[in-house]
């Protein structure tokens, strides 16, 4: 695991938190379901004061109804443990005709929707309706189709899923759906995806890397380089899960998102092949001497915000990233060129480990025991960067993402980590329950830019994600005071300074 950019004391922290158990767990409770139990109450202490007055104000009926919508939600993201204890403490019946939204959409169409496998094996096995039909008559098969969600599928149909046409439900083979899906095989590992690689055409190379689900290794794949992701403990990774987002990954196309080659699924280690990126990360950059300009800095936002528009701009719905930081960002460019001309000069930022926070617990949060406190096993460096929304377990949109990014930018303006030399967990708790943000001192001059790119900052950390902007918006707004900028103040070496 890297460690932070710029070193600050806020590392020996970390290092002495090898295990720490975070209740962070504010979302919902009943308010008396039965004997109260210890899990209860401690949370209870905690509970968000929102969802408390919404109980006091409209009684357990609408809480229970928010607790549903809260089970639509963490279905839809995949987030099996969370579904689980929202229907255990809620006694929820995930096969009562009322466990659905306005449009009739059922836990397990949600999931289905998304290609979340394990969430919806665990739906059909509590009694959810495989068939059940939404206000436009669609089953979760249907919609795992739609998605071309192999396994999903596959899963579906050997559960009895059926399409609803002409007024019945029929065998997707005899539905005008049946051409919209490759071949399913009997058995899953037979699946012959035309992003699987063989292992044997990979020559591992150096190792260049180590994060907490990978080893990333330099690789030769037909003649290109490439960086191979070793996945640990691939027996763990739920299969059906993994292939769904790699479904997602392969369809990912942009100049500043890291490219997805293939991955090796038909035996463990289970390897994600993605292009090489020469220039290492951006927190490996934030660690070196030299410093960005003010220019280069917006050029590096800038990149970042592009690959996140076109992210949250799919056509089938938004990819959110969930787990940005400056470790996740790479620096692309040519493998002739040295490092530090590409850190500092030309080379292009491109985001990486989007896509994978079902099978991969890519937010460190989702690794929260059953009695819903988090275990951190050392790794606390994306809770710096993490929305309020996510560190209370509340709902969340593609939003979440603006807020990452305003950490990152907050810390290639202001040239040190946002809550600097505080515990990263405690920053995430102050930022979450407090509304604090960190302090202002380079974004705070009345330079032009800087009160330009302070607005910018502060609207994308608003509490309120609705009123963070877009990334489109961030891109118009980068791009313009680059232009303004002349290129010459750009790769002058110099510290970071106030233009
Ligand atoms: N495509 C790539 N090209 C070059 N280097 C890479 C690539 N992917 C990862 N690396 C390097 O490997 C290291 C480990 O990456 P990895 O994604 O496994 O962990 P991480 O992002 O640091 O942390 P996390 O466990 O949260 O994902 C990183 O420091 C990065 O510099
Ligand atoms: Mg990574």
């Amino acid at each position: 695991m890297p460690p932070e950019p710029f070193p600050d004391s806020s590392n020996s922290h970390e290092n002495d938190q090898k295990v720490r158990f975070v209740d962070t767990d504010l979302s919902i409770q009943p308010s008396h379901h039965g004997a109260p139990d210890k899990e209860n109450e401690s949370n209870e202490r905690g509970a968000d004061k929102y969802y408390k007055d919404m109980q006091s104000i409209h009684g357990d009926t609408a809480a229970k109804r928010r607790a549903i919508t809260e089970l639509l939600f963490f279905a839809s993201v995949g987030d099996l443990r969370r579904c689980q204890r929202i229907v255990r403490l809620w006694k929820l019946k995930v096969s009562d005709t009322n466990c659905c939204d306005y449009d009739k959409r059922t836990p397990l169409h949600l999931a289905a929707s998304e290609g979340c496998y394990k969430v919806t094996e665990w739906l059909i096995e509590l009694g959810s309706d495989v068939n059940a039909l939404d206000r436009f008559k669609r089953t979760p098969l249907e919609d795992a189709v739609r998605g071309e969600y192999v396994e999903e599928t596959k899963l579906l149909l050997d559960r009895g899923g059926k399409i609803h046409e002409g007024g019945k439900l029929v065998d997707l083979a005899d539905s005008n759906l049946s051409g919209k899906i490759q071949h399913i095989p009997d058995n899953m590992y037979d699946l012959d995806a035309d992003w699987e690689i063989d292992p044997k055409s990979l020559t591992l190379m150096e190792k260049i890397g180590e994060g907490e689900f990978g080893i990333v290794h330099k690789a030769m794949f037909h003649g290109t380089l490439v960086a191979a992701k070793i996945l640990k403990g691939s027996s763990a990774i739920a299969l059906g899960d993994f292939r769904s987002e790699i479904e997602v990954l392969r369809k990912v196309h942009h100049p500043n998102a890291v490219q997805f080659l293939g991955a090796c699924t038909k035996q463990e280690p289970y390897i994600l092949v993605t292009e090489l990126m020469t220039g290492g990360s951006l927190s490996d950059a934030m660690r070196l001497a030299r410093k960005f300009t003010l220019r280069r800095a917006m050029e590096v936002a800038v990149d970042c915000a592009r690959g996140l528009a076109y992210l949250h701009a799919k056509k089938n719905g938004a990819i959110i990233h969930r787990d940005l930081k400056p470790g996740n960002l790479m620096i692309a460019g040519s493998q002739y060129h040295g490092r530090e001309s590409l850190i500092f000069d030309t080379g292009t930022i491109k985001l990486a480990d989007f896509g994978l926070s079902k099978s991969l617990p890519v937010n460190k949060h989702a690794g929260y025991d059953l009695d819903s406190k988090f275990k951190l096993t050392g790794e606390t460096g994306s809770y710096r960067y993490m929305a309020p929304e996510v560190f209370r377990h509340e709902p969340y949109n593609f939003k979440v993402d603006v807020y990452s990014f305003s950490m990152i930018a907050y810390q290639l303006f202001e040239l040190t980590p946002p809550f600097s030399g505080m515990d990263p967990v405690d920053a995430a708790r102050k930022a979450a329950l407090a509304e604090e943000r960190p302090p202002l001192m380079r974004l705070a001059t009345q330079m032009p830019t800087m009160r330009t790119l302070k607005k910018m900052v502060t609207r994308c950390w608003d509490p309120n994600p609705e009123k963070r902007p877009n990334f489109e918006e961030v891109v118009q707004i980068l791009d313009s005071l680059i232009k303004q900028m002349p290129r010459d103040q750009h790769s002058s070496g110099q510290c970071c300074t106030v233009q």
